[in-house]
């Protein structure tokens, strides 16, 4: 390989480097091919966001040729010329924690490689901060751990000094670039008061932290408890967590977090419901949870020691969180009764007579899953009839003396409440009126009827409308403050047939058209 290809290889990784600021330490070939140095001042580390000169000197004289630099592969437009060999070039406010300057020679024929420097900015440390120390009951180290407050961009070592009350030091800890670190349990007596104090420092200073009151018996976290079971209550979007553990404090807390899907924890604030029973709510219907729980004990606040300025720790002790235990929510029933009508036929000879119960359909939102039967019961609560999902009115016979029924929706999850449809006719007759167009229908009471008796509160209208015999029978629940409303929908496609407006009271029904 001859030299002038060593030097190209190298010119294009230098160049690649550039583009992806790599250090330039680690590109291996750069003393090979350098026909100059470059020095930086103050240094090339520096504290992050200082004004920077840095030089580029050439080995030869060559005052034809022009001398350029580039800082992250943008050139520098800020220089002056010292002499024939030296190009001083200013990098104003560098905040990037690693660049790389390259310095080019180019004269009419070629250019050259003069040299590169890796520009490393920094910053002091932080004082170290929410220092906290913990251990488990069985366990045999202590953990502690501390924030470091902003990132520094460069070697930064921890000192941790465990201290006598009196100030004199047991034991000296060392950590790099760490916020956390493992103290054997066994150097420390249990009852004794220490203090902790850790000092942060690299090349641009040394920062301490406050002392930190460290007791090892007011450290033990509460070992973690373990969930024992799930219930969802029937029909409600709550779990009923069973859980037991081994402490025998009475000022634990339970705490329950919870996710779906792997997706982030969340937090929830539970229900306690007695010792080892807590209650959350709020969860979505046909999910399946991941729980986890721990428990939280308030520390005992440590005793104050002779130094001034130190505040006793009072932070929570909490355990580890338990292993997850995993359950599907159940799916939603039918909250909302179904809105009912029916239609009662004159009595037969044999002391019969058929009715039919009418529906209309639960609104979807009200339930997960599908309705499977709709269920007709006899006010006894015996089952009457089961009527098919797909239909919205059913038909029975009934001896005359039944004077009500209730129906259900009978769902995949569940049933909804009954609903009475009451059989009893009120005699009440509800004179309807409809514009020219029938869209328009407006009703009024006839005289002597009304107000109602006092036994009996008007709950709600119905409109009915029959069409051509045979082609069944429209309905709708009107509010009982309406005395009048306009048809829209399929009604108004359909030829005009008997229209009719009933009333239903607590405890009957009128039935003026039957
Ligand atoms: C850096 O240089 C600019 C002018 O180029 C000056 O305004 C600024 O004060 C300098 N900053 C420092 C930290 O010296
Ligand atoms: C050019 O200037 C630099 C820096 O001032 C100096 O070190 C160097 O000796 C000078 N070179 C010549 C050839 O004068
Ligand atoms: C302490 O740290 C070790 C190792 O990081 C870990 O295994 C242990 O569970 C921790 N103990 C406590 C009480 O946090
Ligand atoms: C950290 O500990 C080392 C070893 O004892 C010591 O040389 C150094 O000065 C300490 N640093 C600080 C900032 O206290
Ligand atoms: C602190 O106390 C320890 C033991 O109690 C003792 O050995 C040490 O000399 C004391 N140091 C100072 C500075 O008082
Ligand atoms: C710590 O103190 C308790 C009483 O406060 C005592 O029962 C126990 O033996 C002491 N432990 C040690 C290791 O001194
Ligand atoms: C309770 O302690 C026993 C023995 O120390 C251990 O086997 C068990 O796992 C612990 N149970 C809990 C819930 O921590
Ligand atoms: C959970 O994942 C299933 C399929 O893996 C997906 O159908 C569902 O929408 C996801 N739910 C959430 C809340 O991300
Ligand atoms: C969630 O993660 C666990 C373990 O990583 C895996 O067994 C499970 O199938 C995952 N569940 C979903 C819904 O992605
Ligand atoms: C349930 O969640 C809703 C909003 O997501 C919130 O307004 C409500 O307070 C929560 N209820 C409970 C008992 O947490
Ligand atoms: C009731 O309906 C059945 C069949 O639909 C019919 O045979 C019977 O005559 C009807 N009874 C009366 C009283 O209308
Ligand atoms: C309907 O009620 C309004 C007031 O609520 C009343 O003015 C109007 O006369 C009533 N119409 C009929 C037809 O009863």
């Amino acid at each position: 390989m001859t030299l002038s290809s060593v030097i190209w290889r190298c010119i294009i990784v230098l160049l690649t480097f550039s583009i992806n600021y790599f250090p330039l330490l680690h590109v291996g070939c750069q003393r090979a091919i350098t026909s100059g140095y470059l020095t930086a001042e103050p240094a090339p580390l520096f504290l992050m966001g200082s004004n920077l000169t840095v030089y580029c000197h050439t080995d030869k004289c060559d005052r034809s040729s022009k001398i350029s630099m580039k800082l992250n592969g943008k050139p520098v437009d800020k220089w002056e010329r010292i002499n024939c060999t030296t190009v001083k070039f200013h990098l104003p406010s560098i905040w990037i924690p690693l660049s790389a300057a390259i310095c080019w020679q180019t004269s009419d024929y070629m250019t050259k490689l003069v040299d590169g420097l890796d520009l490393l900015a920094g910053l002091p440390p932080d004082k170290p901060d929410t220092i906290t120390c913990e251990t488990a009951r069985s366990s045999s180290l202590i953990n502690c751990s501390w924030t470091r407050g902003q990132e520094t961009y460069l070697p930064t070592l921890y000192n941790i000094s465990v201290n006598r009350e009196n100030g004199s030091q047991i034991r000296l800890f060392q950590i790099q670039g760490a916020d956390k670190i493992t103290i054997p349990r066994r150097m420390l007596d249990e009852n004794t008061t220490y203090l902790i104090i850790i000092t942060a420092s690299n090349h641009f200073g040394t920062s301490q932290s406050d002392p930190v009151v460290l007791r090892v018996k007011d450290i033990v976290i509460p070992e973690s408890p373990i969930i024992m079971k799930i219930e969802f209550q029937s029909n409600s979007v709550a779990a009923i967590l069973q859980w037991k553990s081994n402490e025998s404090s009475v000022h634990l807390r339970p705490h329950v977090k919870l996710r779906t899907n792997n997706t982030s924890w969340e937090m929830r604030a539970g229900v306690e419901l007695s010792k080892n029973l807590i209650r959350t709510d709020n969860l979505t219907h046909l999910t399946e949870y991941e729980f986890q729980m721990k428990i939280c004990n308030t520390a005992p606040e440590l005793t104050r020691t002779n130094a001034s300025s130190i505040t006793a720790r009072k932070a929570l002790l909490c355990s580890k969180w338990s292993p997850s235990m995993r359950k599907t929510s159940p799916g939603k029933g039918p909250s909302q009764q179904l809105q009912v009508w029916r239609k009662v036929e004159r009595q037969g000879t044999d002391g019969q007579r058929n009715v039919t119960v009418l529906w209309k359909p639960l609104p979807p939102e009200d339930f997960s899953g599908k309705v499977i039967e709709y269920d007709i019961f006899l006010d006894n609560g015996q089952k009457l009839k089961t009527c098919a999902a797909e239909y919205f009115q059913c038909a029975v016979q009934l001896p005359a003396e039944v004077s009500s029924l209730s129906i259900s929706a009978v769902t995949t999850y569940g049933k909804s409440p009954p609903a009475d449809v009451i059989l009893k006719q009120s005699g009440i007759a509800i004179l309807p009126t409809a514009d020219d167009s029938a869209v328009f229908v407006s009703w009024s009471w006839t005289t002597g009827n009304y107000p109602l008796k006092q036994e009996e509160e008007l709950q709600y209208y119905v409109m009915e409308w029959t069409n051509v015999p045979g082609k069944g029978l429209w309905w709708q629940k009107l509010p009982k403050d309406l005395n009048s409303t306009s048809i829209t929908g399929t009604l108004t496609t359909e030829p005009l047939g008997n229209l009719s407006v009933h009333i239903r009271t607590s405890n009957a029904s009128s039935d003026f058209f039957f």
